[in-house]
Parts: structure tokens; sequence; C-alpha cells
């Protein structure tokens, strides 16, 4: 059995990907497996993969084309199992917008948001956010990972700038009420059946989780199992497993969430292609539970067989 890890390619995450990409091939081939790695490129996909002549692939492939269900859809055209979600919920989990509207209509708790396309930019329209939402507020490119596009604005003055340049990365953004309180991540996986690994709690040096702190060692921290009570915890795994179902996420996915204050979990999104880099936080947490990289990833091929 040959497994293609397919990384890279054109999206602004590519970087992050070639990092998991590596990680994942690195653990497979010490296993023993017949591993190879391949750089994604769209044009000639599904030529490479055939030439390939492998019997699954390791989807390695951050943010465009790899989380919206594209690179999905041409596999399963040629019939190649692959280890992420399938066509329809990675493009829903890719976009903020279309994962708003997913978790509003099936009562899973979300942060008060609104859209805007580029062409609903006029002069009040900051004085409209504000007042709408207070601030701080937060504005997010719709279709980005790695918090690339997504600005955090505390000061009117600057909210004008933190839209255009959301709107560098994508046609259509998001406008989310900020949620005070503590960051948490959680690996979701199973197909039918879904479990999650341990809450993740993020600290970070700067006070914000961005990309520079996500990939710099030292500047984030994970607390592996988040110091939650039961019932907490109790809540949060199942608002992240009620998401992950309501999207119909396959094999490990990672669902983003706010805690407030006063402890009410918020999903703000899912990863269909969670990071697997050295600083990335599911490894983290399989590790806490005695789970080692090779054996996560392991986990991760057998569901996409099951
Ligand atoms: N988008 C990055 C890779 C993550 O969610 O881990
Ligand atoms: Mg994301």
């Amino acid at each position: 059995n040959k497994i293609i890890v397919l990384m890279g390619g054109p999206s602004s995450e590519a970087e992050i990907s070639r990092l998991t990409g590596n990680a994942i091939l690195k653990a497979l081939k010490n296993k023993g497996y017949n591993a190879e790695g391949m750089e994604f490129v769209p044009e000639t996909l599904v030529e490479d993969i055939k030439r390939s002549k492998c019997d699954i692939v390791f989807n390695a492939v951050h943010g465009k084309y790899g989380e919206d269900g594209k690179i999905a859809a041409a596999l399963d055209m040629i019939n190649m199992p692959y280890t992420s979600s399938g066509v329809l919920s990675s493009a829903v989990t890719m976009d903020k917008v279309a994962t708003k509207h997913l978790f509003r209509s099936a009562g899973i708790s979300t942060p008060k948001s609104r859209f805007l396309r580029k062409r609903d930019l006029n002069n009040n329209l900051t004085d409209e956010i504000i007042k709408e939402f207070s601030l701080p507020v937060v504005v997010k490119a719709a279709s980005q990972g790695s918090s690339i596009g997504v600005e955090i604005v505390e000061k009117a003055e600057e909210l004008k700038a933190a839209l255009e340049n959301s709107f560098k990365y994508d046609d259509v953004i998001l406008i989310e009420e900020f949620i005070k309180g503590r960051e948490l991540s959680i690996p979701v996986y199973g197909n039918d059946e879904k479990k999650t690994l341990p809450i993740i709690e993020i600290t970070t040096n700067s006070g914000r989780y961005d990309y520079k702190s996500k990939y710099t060692k030292g500047e984030s921290h994970h607390i592996i199992p988040a110091p939650l009570s039961e019932k907490v915890t109790a809540e949060v795994q199942k608002l992240c497993i009620d998401a992950c179902t309501v999207a119909d996420c396959k094999g490990m996915v990672r669902v983003d969430v706010m805690l407030s204050e006063d402890d009410i979990p918020y999903a703000l999104e899912i990863n269909s292609v969670p990071g697997m880099t050295e600083t990335s936080l599911v490894p983290d947490a399989a590790q806490s539970i005695g789970i080692d990289f090779a054996t996560l990833c392991e986990m991760i091929l057998q569901m996409a067989v099951e």
C-alpha cells in the first residue's frame, strides 16, 4: 500500500502545509510505511496522483483547495481514498460565512455576526458596525486559515483599515462579536460516531493567538486538558461534536471555541485539515493521552478507509 502525503500548493498557508506534510511523511516512513511526499500542483493533481500509483492520499494541504473540498472533489472523481472530510463538508467549513449559516440554523452556539461584500463598503459602514457590535470587534476574511486576514479592532479609527485589509484576502468578510474569555480548541474525530481528544486551552505571550504566535515556538502555550469544571468540559465537548455532526465532518478535524467569562462556549469554526506542525494543537492533545504522532497519523489513515 502506497501513501501520498499531499502538501503545499498556492494557498496563503502553503508553508504551514509543508511543515504539516513533512512531519506526517517522516512519521509514516519511520513506522515503515511506503509513503511519499507530493507538492500539490492544482493543474496536474489528477495526473500526478494517477502516475504515483498510490492507494490513498493523506491530505495535508491547508486552506484553499485542500480544505475547501476541491482536492476532495478531484480525488472522488478518480475513486481515490483521502483522509479529510468530503466535498460539501469541506466547502462549508472552509467558508466562515457558510459555517455561520449552518451553525445558526442548527442551533450551535456561535458569536453574533454579519458579513460584508466589497460593494457594501460606504462611508457610514464603520459607524454602523460600531453601533451594532460595539468595540472590540473581530474582522475576518471569509476563507483563510491560521488567522490570516483576521483582525481584532479596538479603536474606531482602526476599523476601516481592518476591513480593507481583510478584503485583500477575500471578497467576502465576516464581522464578528468579540467574546472576551478563554480560547479553546478541540480535536474531534470519527466518521459516524464522533469523539473528542482532550480540550486545549491556548494562552499567548502577546495576548493574541495570531499567525506569529501560532507558529513561533514559545509564543503560545497549550494547557491540556483545559482546566474546566466537569460540567463545562461536557458542554464544550457536546457543542463541538454537535457542530461536526451537522457539518458532516470526516476523519480528524478541530473546532475553535471561545469560552465567555460566564462559561458559555461559542463555536467559531471547524478546521477540516488541522495543522500537524511542531507547534500545532492536535498532536499535543493526542500526546497528552499517550497517542504519539505516528499513531495519530495511523488513526487518521484508518478513518479514511472505514
Ligand atoms: N489552519 C491551520 C493549519 C489550523 O487550523 O491548524
Ligand atoms: Mg481555521
